[in-house]
């Protein structure tokens, strides 16, 4: 692909590079999974296509769900590419406030009426754009298909602790708003307060845990 030349490299994960990269005239992501060379070259090759496959399906299924993804331009499965529309914006763990934490909720209760898990609910992994007062859901590398709400409640859970973490000061009004837009999409029915319920069980292992 000779848009490659042009690539510029903007974060080196665990995973996957991430290049901005211009795809036909027009500012692009590209997100290739890296080759593990400790895994067997066959079997590696094999994860990293699998995975490529399956977060471009899930970046479509959330779309579906009415939540803003980013575009999917191009699949290249062999060489584990995503070629994706380039997001304009600023990441959300700079700019969290309570308005976005509701929307936050919003799309995460969107997500897990589908039976999605994101996987990895985290402020950093959502980018808002001022400009169209868009908030827009990256990174389905750890997502996948449950219907089981302790797997709903993992990611509620764990927003949470972020909030917990890297705002302390606010975080209780923080996680208020985040359930207020969880609740305008899940109601107040059944499924949400067992969602709810297990977040705070979760909790509770996790003190019990540490104590032990
Ligand atoms: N579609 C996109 N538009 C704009 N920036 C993006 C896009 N996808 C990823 N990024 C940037 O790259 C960073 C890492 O991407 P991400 O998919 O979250 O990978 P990782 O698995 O390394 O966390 C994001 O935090 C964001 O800054
Ligand atoms: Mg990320």
């Amino acid at each position: 692909m000779p848009q490659r030349c042009q690539r510029k490299l903007i974060k080196r994960g665990a995973e996957a590079d991430i290049f901005v990269i211009s795809w036909f005239g027009e500012k692009a992501i590209s997100k290739i999974r890296k080759p593990k060379p400790y895994r067997n070259a066959l079997l590696d090759s094999d994860i990293r296509k699998k995975r490529t496959i399956h977060e471009a399906n899930m970046l479509s299924a959330t779309k579906l769900a009415g939540v803003t993804t980013p575009f999917i331009y191009f699949v290249d499965p062999k060489d584990a590419e995503i070629v994706m529309e380039w997001v304009e914006g600023d990441n959300v763990k700079d700019l969290i406030d309570s308005e976005l934490s509701a929307e936050i909720g919003r799309y995460a209760a969107r997500m897990h009426s589908r039976n999605i898990i994101h996987g990895d609910l985290t402020t950093s992994n959502f980018i808002f754009n001022k400009k169209d007062h868009k908030l827009t859901v990256i990174d389905f590398g750890l997502s996948y298909y449950s219907e089981r709400f302790e797997d709903k409640a993992v990611d509620v859970r764990l927003i949470k602790e972020i909030f917990v973490s890297a705002y302390a000061n606010d975080y209780e009004g923080l996680y208020s708003s985040f359930l207020l837009g969880y609740r305008d999409i899940s109601g107040d029915g059944h499924m949400t307060a067992r969602i709810l319920s297990t977040v705070q069980a979760i909790e509770k292992r996790g003190r019990y845990a540490r104590m032990t």
